[in-house]
């Protein structure tokens, strides 16, 4: 069995992200616990701004008529590609940043959309759980809940691009406690972020027997 992760946190040391994340890889550890685990950490390691331009410039030319710097840039993709389709499973730890998918989290998603195995059917039925982290509170009450740009475009791509089998938890409010101006939602934010942990494991146990039970 083997798990791919990606983790785009840009603060890996105050991840909120990766923490959620942690306890659903720590639910399928537990159950494989002889599992491969490939990570990503396009956080801390963004792939080059470039490498998606030279390929999709480059169209179908054949590999011997490409520049070096497209030849990488496939290279690029095939490799990202290669991780996804390799895995029994993905986990993905994706926190919102200015409102919508960072750049350098839709770059990782473009390159791996050129890899033409992504785009017809390579992940169809995979399970993927996504571990969606947000500053602010987009709950009903607050009026804000479509100002969330990038869980729903992830999900849009990953349930109707890639046709896998996905498990969203969603932690909101992690900024209480770091910004002083949402400290009166303290209580709240306590009950959010257990809520969360507690779907993460679910989560967890549900990707670690490839059950997919749609919530
Ligand atoms: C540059 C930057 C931009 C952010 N933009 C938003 C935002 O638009 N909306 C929001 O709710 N939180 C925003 N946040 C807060 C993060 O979503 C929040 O801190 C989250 O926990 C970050 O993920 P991490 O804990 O895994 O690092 C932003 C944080 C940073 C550093």
């Amino acid at each position: 069995m083997s798990l791919f992760r990606l983790d785009a946190s840009i603060n890996p040391a105050t991840s909120q992200s990766r923490a959620l994340a942690d306890l659903v890889e720590a639910e399928w550890t537990s159950a494989h616990p002889d599992s491969i685990i490939t990570r990503r950490d396009i956080g801390t390691h963004p792939l080059p701004a470039t490498t998606w331009r030279d390929i999709a410039t480059s169209g179908a030319a054949a590999d011997t008529d490409l520049t070096p710097e497209e030849r990488e840039a496939r290279d690029i993709a095939t490799t990202l590609a290669d991780e996804l389709i390799g895995a029994d499973a993905i986990l993905l730890a994706i926190p919102l940043y200015n409102w919508g998918v960072a750049a350098h989290v839709k770059s990782w998603y473009d390159i791996t959309y050129t890899d033409q195995r992504i785009s017809t059917g390579a992940l169809a039925g995979k399970p993927v759980v996504l571990a969606s982290v947000l500053g602010g509170d987009y709950s009903a009450a607050s009026g804000k809940a479509h100002w969330d740009h990038s869980t729903p475009w992830l999900r849009h791509v990953i349930e109707n691009i890639w046709k896998a089998n996905l498990l969203v938890v969603q932690r909101q409010l992690t900024l209480v406690g770091v910004n002083p101006a949402m400290d009166a939602m303290k209580d709240q934010a306590a009950e959010v972020h257990a809520a969360a942990a507690q779907l993460a494991i679910e989560h967890g146990q549900a990707l670690a027997v490839k059950r997919n039970a749609l919530v």
